[in-house]
């Protein structure tokens, strides 16, 4: 059994990863560590923001930790929102508004290419590795689908008709951008013990 923190404040992320983990990999929260505060992410880039929190958790409470830093890069937007997906239109973080700001920027306009790109930062005793996954898609005129949660109302993934919204969580993993950092991280797990 392997035991590892996933150092987030974001209950959305850590359903969609707890899901996705075999049996034998438990997921500690930071509640179960007795860490009730917010991790900062203050850096520039998701990588940089993705070992910030797993580091932070490393060395203020000693546990074998990894984080995830995601966000939505609209390629007619010169990637934006990037690694201010969350506070794209204010500090606030409000999801609905962060959709307002994109669709009203996108308006009229006929390129949607966009991804959505997560960095998996693991810290396994002394060593750092990172996991990458992305997800190709296209924004839409309008949110459809109440699942899931930030962008994904109006992000819909590359060869599908249908947004992340409109997915089950087992629906998005097999293709999400989180869901493929994870697999990769599932892998490297899975070298690490006896099959
Ligand atoms: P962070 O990784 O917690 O900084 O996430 C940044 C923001 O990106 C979140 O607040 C969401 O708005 C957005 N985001 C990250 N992952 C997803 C996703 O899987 N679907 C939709 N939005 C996401």
């Amino acid at each position: 059994m392997i035991e590892i923190v996933f150092s987030t404040n974001n209950m959305n992320k850590f359903k969609e990863v707890k899901l996705q983990l075999p049996k034998d990999i438990r997921l500690i929260s930071l509640k179960d560590i007795g860490c009730y505060e917010k991790i900062p992410e203050t850096e520039t880039t998701i990588r940089s923001n993705a070992i910030q929190k797993a580091k932070y958790i490393k060395e203020k409470y000693g546990f074998n930790c990894f984080s995830d830093d995601s966000g939505l890069e609209i390629d007619n937007l010169n990637g934006e929102p990037g690694v201010n997906s969350a506070v794209y239109a204010g500090l606030e973080k409000n999801s609905k508004k962060n959709i307002n700001k994109v669709l009203k920027k996108l308006n009229g306009k006929k390129n949607r290419d966009a991804s959505f790109k997560t960095i998996i930062a693991l810290y396994l005793d002394d060593n750092l590795l990172t996991f990458e996954g992305i997800c190709k898609g296209q924004i839409t005129k309008k949110p459809i689908g109440i699942k899931g949660f930030g962008y994904d109302p109006i992000f819909i993934p590359k060869g599908f008709n249908k947004t992340f919204a409109e997915m089950t969580l087992k629906e998005k993993n097999m293709i999400s951008h989180r869901g493929l950092a994870v697999n990769k991280l599932i892998c490297f797990f899975n070298k690490l013990r006896p099959c």
